[in-house]
């Protein structure tokens, strides 16, 4: 199988692409044919090396955490899911070493739920970090209610535009700030877009006079600064993105329930992670840099199955 690696810590210029055997599979763990594979910020950020001294490093290590695609096998333990089953998931380890930038990947099962049937291989591969992160934050940590309304920093990114379908899916009117780009994306989900920049306070407290009852940042670059200024007396803030006295930071953590809720609000039509661009394996350094661009308006995939020109 091919697998994207690198050996020593650096940017998108480290990764090359080999073939290796099939990675080893416990009893509790199934093997993936690997349809997608995203490409999270969060990859670039550690390969850069800014985990070295919380996490154990083997390489070469092939990065990636999500992934969707299809069993191949089960490990002698495994009753959940059977050959051929359609997958996503959360592949998170404890060390860094074997991740989802691979045509196979073996992981164990409490890291994958079943893929909703009417998800592309890329929606599905966009699903997890992303889906999880904003789950946790708009679900558990700011406790969304019904009628409340919610500033969401950043809601046309990968997190951001997870964590805009979830608040409005419990019931809440939501504010996001976005480039102008991606203002008529936001209304299509049913939220209030509004421009960054000086006077961005301003038009939020025109949409929300009493000013907003949660803040999530996904955005960083200083949102939560305006907080005084659209924010109700009462107000919970979490942050992803850049840390504040006044903000809960959240980090996202494999929760096979909160992946179960995901699935099931992909399923009921309330959730549809947004796809910015797909790339072959043998591209993952192309792919890297354009999220590292922040350009690429909704997930980065990497999909085995695509062909570089001359492959
Ligand atoms: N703690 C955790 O568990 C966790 C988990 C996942 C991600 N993260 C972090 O959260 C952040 C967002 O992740 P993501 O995957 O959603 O990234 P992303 O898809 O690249 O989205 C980034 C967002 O930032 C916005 N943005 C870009 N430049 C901006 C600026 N100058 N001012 C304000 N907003 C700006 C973009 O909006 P426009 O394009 O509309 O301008 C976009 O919506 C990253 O820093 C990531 O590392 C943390």
């Amino acid at each position: 199988m091919k697998r994207v690696v690198y050996r020593a810590f650096g940017g998108p210029e480290q990764l090359v692409i080999e073939e290796a055997p099939l990675p080893r599979m416990a009893q509790d763990s199934v093997l993936v044919r690997v349809r997608g594979a995203a490409v999270n910020p969060a990859d670039i950020a550690i390969q850069h090396g800014v985990m070295k001294d919380q996490m154990d490093t083997f390489f070469p290590v092939t990065p990636g955490w999500d992934v969707a695609g299809t069993v191949e096998a089960i490990g002698a333990g495994v009753s959940e899911f059977v050959p051929g089953d359609e997958v996503l998931g959360y592949t998170r380890q404890a060390v860094l070493h074997q991740g989802t930038y691979a045509e196979m990947v073996a992981t164990p099962v409490g890291t994958l739920v079943h893929k909703p049937r009417s998800m592309t291989w890329a929606e599905a591969a966009a699903l997890p970090l992303g889906g999880l992160t904003a789950y946790q934050a708009i679900v558990h940590t700011l406790r969304v209610r019904k009628g409340e309304s919610v500033l969401i920093h950043g809601a046309s990114g990968g997190v951001g535009s997870l964590a805009s379908q979830i608040a409005i899916a419990q019931g809440a009117r939501v504010i996001g700030t976005a480039s102008a780009s991606n203002h008529a994306y936001l209304a299509s989900l049913g939220a209030d877009p509004v421009a960054y920049g000086e006077h961005a306070a301003g038009r939020i407290r025109e949409l929300a006079p009493a000013g907003v009852d949660a803040i999530f940042d996904a955005a960083g670059h200083g949102s939560l600064q305006m907080t005084g200024a659209v924010a109700a007396p009462q107000v919970r803030v979490a942050t992803i993105a850049d840390s504040a006295p006044h903000a809960t930071t959240v980090y996202a953590r494999l929760d096979a329930g909160d992946l179960e809720a995901l699935a099931a609000l992909v399923a009921g039509g309330k959730l549809k992670p947004r796809v910015g661009a797909t790339f072959p394996l043998s591209q993952a350094a192309a792919a890297q840099r354009l999220v590292a661009a922040g350009s690429a308006r909704g997930r980065v995939v990497l999909l085995p199955s695509l062909a570089a020109p001359g492959e």
